[in-house]
């Protein structure tokens, strides 16, 4: 049974967590993997690529631009790259599905390709704010129109020379400095980038991996144009993100004890768990390891009662996917929690701010909800109807709600979690969840 053929779960009580899991590879490495190793010259694997429809969609993109894509098991690629200037024009839309992601890094890349070229993603994708990645690689020279807002599609026109920029970026958001960085990479001259918040390097550090030049720090990234790219082999481990639904659900159930093998816990993601350990979370890092440069640990969660806090606003960007499922650990726990300066999560797959507020009231949980975040009152759980809104993150923290509550919770519009998280309800029921399809 996977997600996909559903159109909706019902969570209830489980048992326990226990055991061991492994939860699928990191869906930003593995766009990131895909897209470098497109145009790399010579052949890269890619172990741990993450079976999900937002990176097989950039993976068909890449193919539909000529690159030879091989998948000779599940998870496995092999890359034949087409080099910096081997991209072949598309003879149709390109489809990047759900995936920000995908759709930002690639205007960055496609701005600079002789041929013209069109993005468009679902109707969640569609809804997206994309001026932020316009605005500076036009400064750059490139030529993007998109629908009005700056909304997708975007129809990027091919055969302009860029110009290399220094970017102050308003957001703090990888996906806009890696979009400028991977354009940089096709511009004359250095182009520069300085974030207000240091945000997630991944970008940055497989472009060193592809044996390119750059210079980079938390918080600033500069690369020189007209670098060629070496190919490589990258090992994705597990995605942080994957696997929080699951710390957070291994502490809410009583007699749980989890293990998470493997997980990348960079620490420009794992804001979550210092969030979680002023909460009272009891989660240990074991079998600590490098993994290309980026630390990798299996994570043993055993439960604890949690206590609402203040989350700290520095630790916003280092867990901004993880607020679904951070709403749910605050509304089980006792006390009030504050959430503040994430207006970011305004413009997700979904406004999760709003999203997450619907729920939690659904189920009996007292909220507040602000332009920038909520207040939410810890307390017990009732059982409810929710609406993903077609978010995979919001989808999955309400089953993880299902755990706590007294009742069922019905969680409409599910299919999206193949997204990201293919197979997650056959893995939760495995891990103890209460978990079947409506
Ligand atoms: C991502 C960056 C973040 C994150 C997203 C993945 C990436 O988005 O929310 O899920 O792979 O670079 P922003 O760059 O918009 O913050």
């Amino acid at each position: 049974m996977t997600s996909r053929r559903h159109e909706g779960w019902i969570a209830t009580r489980g048992s326990a967590l226990r055991g061991g899991i492994v939860v699928p590879g990191d869906k930003s490495i593995s766009h990131r993997a895909v897209m470098l190793a497109a145009l790399a010259d010579g052949v890269s694997r890619i172990d741990g690529f993450l079976e999900g429809a937002d990176t097989r969609a950039t993976a068909a993109i890449f193919a539909q631009m000529g690159v030879r894509i091989e998948s000779p098991s599940t998870s496995r690629r092999i890359v034949h790259g087409a080099g910096v200037d081997g991209l072949r024009a598309p003879s149709g839309v390109l489809d990047c599905g759900n995936a920000g992601t995908g759709m930002r890094l690639l205007s960055g890349l496609l701005s600079a390709q002789p041929f013209d070229s069109v993005l468009a993603g679902d109707e969640s994708l569609s809804r997206r704010p994309m001026n932020r990645v316009i605005e500076p690689l036009s400064r750059m020279g490139a030529r993007i129109d998109a629908e009005d807002g700056g909304l997708p599609p975007l129809r990027i026109r091919g055969g302009q020379r860029l110009e290399g920029i220094d970017f102050q970026s308003p957001v703090a958001s990888a996906q806009v400095k890696s979009a400028v960085l991977l354009a940089g990479l096709f511009a004359r001259g250095e182009t520069s980038v300085r974030e207000p918040h240091p945000t997630r390097d991944y970008t940055e550090r497989m472009l060193s991996a592809f044996g390119v030049d750059i210079e980079h720090s938390p918080g600033f990234a500069r690369v020189r144009g007209g670098q060629r790219l070496r190919a490589t082999d990258i090992a994705v481990p597990a995605d942080f993100s994957s696997a929080a639904f699951f710390i957070v659900a291994a502490t809410l159930v009583p007699g749980s004890e989890l293990r998470l093998r493997g997980v990348g816990v960079d620490p420009r993601r794992t804001g979550l768990l210092a969030a979680l350990r002023a909460m009272g979370a009891d989660i240990v890092e074991e079998r600590s390891a490098s993994h290309g440069g980026k630390p990798v640990a299996d994570l043993v969660v055993r439960h604890a009662p949690l206590r609402g806090i203040e989350v700290p606003v520095e630790l916003v960007p280092d867990m901004i996917d993880e607020f679904p499922v951070l709403a749910v650990a605050a509304a089980c726990a006792r006390g009030t929690t504050v959430i503040g300066g994430a207006a970011e999560l305004r413009v997700k797959e979904s406004d999760r701010i709003a999203a997450m507020a619907a729920g939690l009231r659904s189920l009996g949980v007292q909220v507040e909800e602000r332009t920038d975040g909520a207040v939410i009152e810890g307390g017990a759980l009732r059982g409810g109807a929710i609406d993903s809104l077609g978010d995979h993150r919001i989808a999955m923290a309400f089953a993880v709600a299902g755990q706590c509550v007294d009742g069922e919770v019905a969680i409409k519009d599910v299919a999206n979690v193949a997204t990201s998280f293919p197979g997650f309800d056959d893995l939760a029921r495995q891990a103890g969840f209460g978990l079947r399809a409506r």
